[in-house]
């Protein structure tokens, strides 16, 4: 049964129809917290000279940005509307939030590393993004934090849930059309159920707002526990849903060519998140399963 509370005031969710956004403010609504979201036909966050306006006219205690241009692959032939996106609207955002004087949480990406390390990243680790979606969600970071330093932004990777349009949903419709799916096994990650993020990001706002813990900024890494490669994890995925007809081929990268260079090995080490706010992210098995069976 999820606990009613209502300590945290009101809160503005952009990005409201999206994996992340929805989750959040499903978890929001049902604990009675008054919450608004906001999505592209409410306001164009390439509009930024309007982004001002609507967060002080919203006058919330929280804003949640889970807008962004998330297409990897389209990002690298749209430049100008990935930076719109992933730079120059979060970064009004932090400045509206300054003046407006409330807390404001972003997400980031595992892209902003190259992948060239063997053990998991911690937050202070040297990024190196490969491609413009990963240069740009790192811009979107230092804008964000310049303009507010208090604001809090997770890192997070191989976000799924069970309607969005992610890796999970596409190997399951592949599945039902193909009697053979090759997927990349030189490819290292944390699977993150969108569900299990939301839920860190509101114990957080909540645990802040009741004073519990001190508000801390910066960057924080928030993944599924544990670590798989693409091969692997589409494996699971028919495995736990009874799927054993379709083969499963593992490939390298070279083999399957894309517009985005992605990063080998792109596990982030979730320590600061409990050191800090005393959250722990589930293991990813745990969480593909209570996906699959919802
Ligand atoms: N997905 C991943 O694997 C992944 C991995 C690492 C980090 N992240 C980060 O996590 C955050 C949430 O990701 P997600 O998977 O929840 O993203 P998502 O499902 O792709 O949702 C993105 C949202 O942004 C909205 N949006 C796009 N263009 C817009 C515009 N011009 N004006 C207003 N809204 C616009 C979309 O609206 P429409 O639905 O109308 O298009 C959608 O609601 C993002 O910051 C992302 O970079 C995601």
């Amino acid at each position: 049964m999820i606990e009613r509370k209502n300590d945290v005031g009101k809160v503005l969710v952009f990005g409201k129809n999206g994996q992340v956004g929805s989750q959040i403010l499903y978890l929001l609504s049902a604990q009675g917290v008054c919450c608004q979201g906001a999505d592209i036909e409410d306001i164009d966050l390439t509009d930024i000279d309007k982004i001002r306006e609507f967060i002080l006219s919203a006058n919330s205690n929280w804003v949640i940005n889970c807008a962004a241009h998330t297409a990897v692959d389209r990002a690298q032939s749209e430049e100008q509307l990935s930076h719109a996106l992933n730079v120059a609207a979060p970064e009004a955002m932090a400045n509206a939030c300054a003046e407006l004087g409330c807390g404001f949480i972003h997400y980031s990406t595992d892209y902003v590393f190259d992948g060239t390390s063997s053990k998991p990243y911690a937050e202070d680790d040297s990024v190196n993004p490969q491609s413009v979606y990963g240069k740009t969600k790192y811009a979107g970071e230092r804008a964000v934090l310049s303009g507010l330093p208090s604001a809090i932004i997770f890192r997070t990777a191989w976000v799924y849930s069970k309607d969005g349009s992610n890796f999970v949903n596409t190997m399951l419709r592949l599945a039902r059309e193909r009697s053979e799916i090759s997927v990349v096994d030189d490819q290292t990650g944390s699977p993150t159920l969108a569900d299990d993020l939301a839920r860190v990001t509101v114990n957080i706002i909540h645990k802040i707002s009741t004073g519990d813990f001190e508000h801390q900024g910066g960057v924080f890494h928030v993944t599924g526990k544990g670590e798989i490669t693409w091969f692997e994890f589409c494996k699971a995925i028919m495995r736990i849903s009874n799927i054993d007809d379709v083969n499963i081929v593992p490939i390298s990268t070279a083999d399957y060519p894309t517009p985005a260079p992605r990063p080998g090995y792109s596990v982030l080490s979730n320590q600061k998140l409990t050191d800090v706010y005393a959250e722990e992210m589930p293991q990813w098995q745990d969480s593909l399963a209570r996906c699959l069976s919802g």
